[in-house]
C-alpha cells in the first residue's frame, strides 16, 4: 500500500520536479579537472569502501521503485532500465556520476539527490544486486528477430564479449555492467548515446570499439543482447521475488 502511494506521488511529481527543480550540473570532470574514466575519487570511492546494508538499502530503494519498479525490473518499453542483479560497483559508479553531473539524467536527477551519503549509496546498491533478474523483459519484436539475433551475436562475440561476458554478466571488479535481461529499447538507446558521445561518462575503450557501428548494426547487437540470460541470477517464472 505504502509502495503504491510512493509510486503515485513520484509519478505526479516527476515532471514538475524535473522542470522546476535545480537543473543537474553538467561537468566534464570532478572539480574542474579533465574527465578521467572512472577516476577513483569522491563519493564513489567512499561508497565502494563501505559495506552495504541490504535492509537499509531496501528502504532507500522505495522511491526508486516508483520508476524502476519494486522488483527492479524497469519497463519493457525501455524508458526505465532494469536494475535488478546489477553489480554494486556499476550502480555506485553510475549513481555517483549522475549525482556529480558526469552522466545526464534529468528525469532521475532530483531522486538521485535524495540519497543522503556514501553509506546510503552502498546500501541501495547492495539491495539492487540481490534482486533476481526478471525473465520477462523488452526484446526485439520484429519479424526478422532470428536473423537480427544471429547477426548481432557475431558482432557481439567479436568486440563486446570480452567486457560484457558470454552471458551478459559483465564484470563486477571492472565496473562492466550486467546486460543480461536488459530491455531492448534501453540497450539501443544507450549504445547510440555512447557511440555519439552523449553518455559522457562512458568507458573510452568501449567508445572506440562502438564508434564505427551503423544504426542497423546497433539494432542487431541490441536484439542479441536482450536475448541473453545469466545462469543463476534469473527469477523463477511467476511473480517477481527476491533471490
Ligand atoms: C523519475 C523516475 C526515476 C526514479 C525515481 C529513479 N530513476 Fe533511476 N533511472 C531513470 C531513468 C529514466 C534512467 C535511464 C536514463 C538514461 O536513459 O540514460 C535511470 C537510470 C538509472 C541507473 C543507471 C542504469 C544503468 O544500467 O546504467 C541507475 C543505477 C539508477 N537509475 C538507479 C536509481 C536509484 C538507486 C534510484 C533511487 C534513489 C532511482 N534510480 C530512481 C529514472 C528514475
Ligand atoms: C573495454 C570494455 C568494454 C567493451 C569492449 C565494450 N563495453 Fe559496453 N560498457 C563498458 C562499460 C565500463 C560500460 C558502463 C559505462 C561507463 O563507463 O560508465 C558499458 C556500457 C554499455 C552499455 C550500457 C549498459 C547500461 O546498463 O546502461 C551497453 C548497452 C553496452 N556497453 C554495449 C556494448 C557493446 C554492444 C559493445 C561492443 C560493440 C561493448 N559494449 C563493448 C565496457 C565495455
Amino acid at each position: 500500500m505504502k509502495q503504491h502511494l510512493v509510486v503515485a506521488l513520484v509519478l505526479a511529481l516527476a515532471p514538475a520536479v524535473a522542470f522546476a527543480g535545480a537543473p543537474a550540473p553538467k561537468k566534464e570532470g570532478i572539480e574542474g579537472k579533465a574527465y578521467v574514466w572512472n577516476a577513483q575519487e569522491g563519493e564513489k570511492i567512499e561508497a565502494l569502501h563501505k559495506k552495504g546494508d541490504v535492509k537499509a538499502g531496501q528502504e532507500a530503494y522505495e522511491i526508486c521503485g516508483a520508476c524502476h519498479l519494486p522488483s527492479g525490473a524497469g519497463r519493457p518499453d525501455g524508458t526505465f532500465p532494469q536494475l535488478a542483479g546489477q553489480h554494486t560497483t556499476v550502480v555506485i559508479k553510475q549513481m555517483a556520476d549522475i549525482r556529480a553531473g558526469l552522466r545526464d539524467n534529468p528525469t532521475m536527477y532530483p531522486f538521485a539527490q535524495t540519497l543522503t551519503d556514501a553509506q546510503e549509496l552502498a546500501d541501495v546498491a547492495a539491495y539492487i544486486e540481490k534482486l533476481c533478474i526478471p525473465v520477462d523483459h523488452g526484446k526485439y519484436e520484429g519479424a526478422d528477430a532470428a536473423m537480427q539475433i544471429a547477426k548481432g551475436k557475431e558482432l557481439y562475440q567479436k568486440q563486446c564479449l570480452e567486457c560484457h561476458g558470454k552471458n551478459g554478466e559483465g564484470n563486477k571488479e571492472k565496473f562492466f555492467p550486467v546486460i543480461a535481461g536488459q530491455h531492448y529499447k534501453y540497450l539501443l538507446r544507450q549504445m547510440t548515446e555512447i557511440r555519439d558521445g552523449h553518455r559522457r561518462n562512458a568507458n573510452p575503450d568501449m567508445v572506440k570499439v562502438i564508434k564505427p557501428y551503423t544504426n542497423d548494426q546497433l539494432v542487431a547487437i541490441s536484439a542479441y543482447q536482450s536475448s541473453l540470460t545469466m545462469p543463476g541470477s534469473m527469477c523463477k517464472a511467476g511473480p517477481a521475488k527476491k533471490k
